[in-house]
């Protein structure tokens, strides 16, 4: 059965950007193939060198990612720092990564832009820690979000190096998979391009019905169209693209014939995004309350995910250092 990775950082509740990017695909794709999801608690280290408390983090997206389906019994459900086999494939995928690459990474860039004075080695080798979540399981599809293209690529240029490197066909180039066979990148509300913890412009999946509406609502617009069947300007074009996403087609298609009407309103069109984004989050919202009551069983399931995590992970760090030439006393 085919290998699935994917992870998300706890740096925050998830929000709609993750659900509809990742979660919703992990959810899908737990039931046809052998699925590790995992909290990339370490990844988070890069721009939260302090996080108030990385343990209720962590915790927090496993209730979450309970909330919205994931089923331990289907998936391997981890806690990345549970699993510290991944940091010697790390460390190995390091030495055959090259700095100028590296900061060439966009993301890399933004971040080092974003926190100038914390521009760290975690940040800069980001990329082959993505790389060694994916191809510590030998996984060969990933759920992620548009956002993830250039880490994705890297990871693939790990893989093929690796093998090129000692001379084997060992990892399988990893393909990011997304539910519609198109990335997803689920749009900022204020103008800005996608939706994003770090932009401050989230709609998070544990936001009440009145915080949902009140995002919404204040979405930037514009003055509406004067000529039929104009173009749509960017921040319009991200409502729309918006309710593709959450709304149904039929829906979708009304508000745009009234666009190409010229009798859009938009307080309406919101509206009804609000209402279609609450009934995809209310039941999630109450799941997550459920789950987060019980930190025993959450323990549980993240101690038995990290189990078999770890079980994948000898055997793939055994055969690596066999390939590499290393051969212990042991
Ligand atoms: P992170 O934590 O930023 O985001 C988690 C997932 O949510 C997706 N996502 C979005 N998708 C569409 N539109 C958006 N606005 C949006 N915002 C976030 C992301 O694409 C991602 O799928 N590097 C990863 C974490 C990671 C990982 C991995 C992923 C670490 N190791 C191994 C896959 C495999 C990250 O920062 O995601």
């Amino acid at each position: 059965m085919e290998i699935v990775v994917s992870g998300i950082r706890p740096t925050g509740n998830l929000h709609l950007g993750n659900y509809f990017g990742a979660v919703r695909a992990f959810v899908q794709m737990q039931r046809e193939y052998d699925c590790r999801f995992f909290i990339a608690d370490w990844h988070s280290l890069t721009t939260h060198p302090h996080p108030d408390n990385i343990v209720r983090n962590a915790y927090t997206i496993l209730a979450e990612y309970l909330a919205c389906g994931l089923d331990p019994e289907q998936a391997t459900i981890y806690i990345q720092s549970d699993v510290p086999e991944v940091l010697e494939l790390y460390l190995y995928l390091n030495m055959n990564a090259y700095l100028g690459e590296l900061e060439r990474t966009t993301s890399f860039k933004e971040k080092a832009r974003q926190q100038p004075d914390n521009v760290n080695a975690g940040l800069l080798t980001y990329p082959a820690l993505m790389a060694a979540d994916i191809l510590l399981h030998k996984g060969v599809k990933v759920p992620v979000g548009k956002d993830q293209e250039q880490n994705m690529e890297m990871a693939r240029k790990f893989a093929r190096r690796f093998n090129t490197i000692y001379g084997v066909d060992y990892f399988a180039e990893p393909q990011s998979y997304s539910l519609a066979g198109k990335a997803v990148k689920v749009p900022g509300l204020d103008g800005s391009g996608k939706m994003g913890k770090s932009d401050g412009n989230c709609i998070y999946l544990m936001d009440d019905e009145k915080t949902i509406s009140k995002k919404v609502m204040k979405a930037v617009t514009d003055s509406g169209p004067t000529e039929p069947n104009s173009e749509k300007p960017d921040v319009i074009q991200n409502l729309f693209t918006f309710m593709e996403i959450v709304s149904t087609p039929e829906v979708y298609q009304h508000f745009d014939e009234l666009y190409n009407n010229c009798s859009i309103r938009y307080g309406d069109m919101k509206k009804q995004l609000a209402a279609d984004i609450n009934a995809y989050a209310a039941p999630i919202r109450e799941r997550i309350a459920e789950f987060s009551a019980d930190q025993d069983q959450l323990r549980r399931i993240a101690r038995q995910g990290a189990e078999r995590a770890r079980e994948h992970a000898a055997k793939t760090i055994e055969e690596v250092r066999r390939i590499i030439g290393f051969r212990s006393g042991k």
